[in-house]
């Protein structure tokens, strides 16, 4: 088996093989398979492998459903990774109607990358199977949306007791709706922070001020710009929970379970004079928020590392820091089913149980963060779900029991309707 490829597109395919093989194995998260690759790979090369392995994974249902059945015992992980991708190549080459030369391109390329990384029996293999897995991927039509669960979440690639869920709290037509959001590419938004210079041209604007979409092909300006603090890669969604919160000039802020940072920046952006106080628990997202927090011209900015579930506010002490905050922001780990259209993984290691852990502990977290904020101050709970039960339920159970603060405004965000990642905020007053 060959371990090293020239750079340039087959080796982009090799290296995604490879990554899927390991997806395959170990379900290992795709951020980190896709931290691994060698950082030589770059430019072209590193975004053909990124688009591949993000294409295999947002499919893969669907490449396991047209795979059944044709492989009787299946074949050792790497090659079982050369049908995904080849899948993949074909469920793209059908959705673009192009031309009836590309299958049987797709399967030769299929075939010769095997030899080189795995054996030439294999290739046969490769050879018969992707045949038979075109054909059968070339005949499938989307199902409409009153087709029973099990059918949309093969066709559309996703968990069957997911979409069991979803017809349950959204109906029909949106479920319908935010299964294609989901299996559609995301565009690459970037949010350009820097007052003093306009926003580079060959970004294209959004309809939602401030952002803007990356075309491809510009990695290596926007490389300097991400940097320099210039730009930020953020999607439209993450303003919502913000915007509540409306950041005064001149206040301090408490942002919590705040890393990597992205909300922290946009309130920075929105106090431009004042302090944030960012707080996570010590892991390897911190470095990423420190990393950010140095680009908070104007704004004083205080990181600090603690669990807030056992006492915040000693350590906040310890750093001389405020214990009372008029304004805080709490933005909890939730289920990430309103941006699953970034996260293509993120369906596959959901559980059903997950829902309720979820909620218990945003619960809690809420809770403590309610400890921090000031008299008269503001309290915004968010997250990246579209799931009721961690947000309107987490919200209600927490009114239920904090007779001191009352709800001001809510934002629910459902990618089929806002066209953006998807997620919710609330904005909660204490007397
Ligand atoms: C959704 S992420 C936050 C994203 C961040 N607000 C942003 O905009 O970049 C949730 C964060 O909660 C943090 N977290 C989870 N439990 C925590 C706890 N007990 N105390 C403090 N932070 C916690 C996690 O480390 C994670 O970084």
């Amino acid at each position: 088996m060959s371990t090293t490829a020239k750079p340039g597109p087959q080796s982009a395919w090799q290296s995604t093989a490879r990554l899927i093989a390991r997806w395959l194995d170990r379900r290992e998260r795709i951020d980190l398979l896709m931290e691994s690759l060698p950082p030589e790979m770059a430019g072209a090369e590193r975004a053909r492998c990124q688009h591949l392995v993000f294409g295999v994974v947002r499919h893969s249902g669907r490449i396991e459903g047209a795979l059944a059945g044709l492989v009787a015992h299946p074949p050792r992980f790497v090659t079982r990774a050369v049908l995904y991708v080849a899948g993949f190549e074909l469920i793209e080459a059908f959705a673009e109607g192009g031309d009836t030369g590309q299958p049987a391109r797709i399967v030769h390329h299929a075939v010769e990358r095997t030899k080189e990384l795995a054996s030439p029996a294999e290739a046969r293999l490769v050879n018969a199977v992707v045949r038979k897995m075109a054909a059968i991927l070339q005949g499938q039509r989307a199902p409409g949306p009153v087709a029973p669960a099990e059918a949309l979440a093969e066709y559309f690639s996703h968990p069957a007791w997911l979409v069991r869920r979803w017809l349950g709290t959204f109906g029909a037509g949106a479920t319908r709706s935010l299964l294609e959001w989901n299996q559609s590419p995301a565009p690459l938004y970037a949010r350009w922070r820097d007052r003093s210079t306009p926003a580079a041209d060959w970004l294209q604007a959004s309809e939602w001020g401030g952002f803007y979409t990356v075309p491809s092909g510009r990695w290596p300006e926007v490389g300097p710009l991400l940097k320099s603090g210039s730009l930020y890669l953020q999607d439209p969604g993450t303003r919502m929970a913000v915007e509540l919160l409306e950041p005064r000039p001149g206040e301090s802020v408490l942002d919590l379970c705040a890393a990597p940072g992205g909300k922290s920046l946009l309130i920075v952006d929105a106090l431009v004079t004042g302090r944030i106080v960012s707080l996570d628990v010590p892991a390897s997202r911190i470095d990423r928020l420190k990393e950010n927090l140095s680009r908070t011209e104007g704004v004083e900015a205080a990181l600090v590392q603690a669990d807030l579930l056992t006492g915040a506010a000693g350590v906040l002490a310890e750093h001389g820091l405020p214990v009372k905050y008029p304004a805080v922001l709490i933005d909890v780990p939730c289920s990430n089913t309103g941006v699953m259209r970034h996260r293509v993984d993120v369906k596959w290691r959901l559980q059903e149980g997950d829902f309720t852990k979820h909620a218990r502990h945003q619960g809690a977290l809420l809770a403590a963060a309610a400890r921090l904020v000031a008299p008269g101050g503001r309290l915004v709970y968010s997250t990246c779900s579209i799931d009721p039960a961690e947000n309107q339920r987490v919200v209600e159970a927490f009114l239920d029991r904090h007779r001191a603060f009352v709800l001001k405004k809510s934002a629910i965000a459902v990618p089929w309707i806002e066209r953006h990642d998807g997620g919710a905020a609330f904005l909660l007053q204490k007397a």
